[in-house]
């Protein structure tokens, strides 16, 4: 018997590790569709993949676009949330506590307003994966901030495992991994920062949002995993 085809929504799809994953999910098996803010991004993400994706342009923080997304796209299996925030960097004696609040807006919330928006229609036998960040294991200088705001996406998704089963939910942690993240960075001081975490990293480099991609599309394709935090940063998190 032909298997069903399943069908894969990734938010925040348009760029590095959301984008990896539309690309390695992509398949026979596997509609895949792919949103992010910017309109003219993801259309140059959509003709990346040949064309062979879905796209929807809204912003995942505004809840009446979500809503609007989830009401029209009917049922599906997977979900991915790739949607990114870059605030709560720098040392806690100069950092302003209310990026700590902007940061959960950026990110925390659109990725768990969409997991809400998607419950009547994501499939209780498929899963929906967050994107954390490793800073939240770290216990490096600087990153407090940005680990308060990941590390909550690390807390919930046991007890969303719980609540939601049979849905699959889990959570794949990034290293530094080499993707438009980080372009708010000039050049040079974005190369250095790489050659710095890539000698503190065991691996001897830094992550490619292809390393990311094939982490998630491991907890989309396996029925037995669930509540799971998936740390994918080349062993930075025991070196830095
Ligand atoms: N790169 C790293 O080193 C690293 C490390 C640890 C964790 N992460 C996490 O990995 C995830 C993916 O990041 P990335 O490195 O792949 O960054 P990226 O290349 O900047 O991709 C972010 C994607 O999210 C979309 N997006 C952002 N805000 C959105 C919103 N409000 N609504 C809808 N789409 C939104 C972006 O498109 P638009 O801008 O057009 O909306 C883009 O498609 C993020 O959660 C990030 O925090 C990254």
């Amino acid at each position: 018997m032909r298997e069903k085809i399943q069908h894969t929504v990734i938010i925040g799809g348009s760029s590095g590790i959301g984008l990896a994953t539309a690309r390695k999910l992509l398949g026979p098996g596997m509609k895949v569709t792919i949103t992010g803010r910017n309109p003219e991004k993801l259309k140059g993400a959509w003709h990346s993949l040949g064309g062979a994706v879905e796209k929807a342009a809204f912003d995942a923080a505004k809840s009446d676009e979500v809503r609007q997304f989830f009401d029209a796209i009917g049922p599906f299996d997977h979900l991915v949330l790739a949607a990114s925030g870059g605030k709560g960097l720098g040392p806690f004696e100069t950092l302003d506590l209310a990026d700590i609040g902007g940061g959960f807006d950026e990110k925390v919330r659109p990725q768990l307003s969409c997991l809400q928006a998607a419950l009547p229609t994501l499939s209780k036998s498929g899963s929906a994966t967050f994107i954390s960040a490793v800073s939240a294991q770290l216990s490096a200088p600087g990153v407090a901030g940005i680990a308060a705001i990941n590390g909550m996406l690390l807390t919930v998704v046991p007890i969303l495992a719980i609540e939601l089963k049979p849905l699959r939910v889990n959570v794949v942690v990034p290293g530094v991994i080499d993707t438009p993240w980080w372009d708010f960075l000039p050049d040079e001081q974005r190369q250095a920062i790489f050659a710095d975490y890539a000698g503190k990293t065991p691996v001897g480099r830094i992550g490619r949002a292809e390393d990311v991609a094939s982490a998630i599309a491991f907890l989309v394709s396996n029925g037995f995993m669930t509540g799971q935090v998936l740390t994918c940063d080349g062993g930075l998190r025991f070196a830095a």
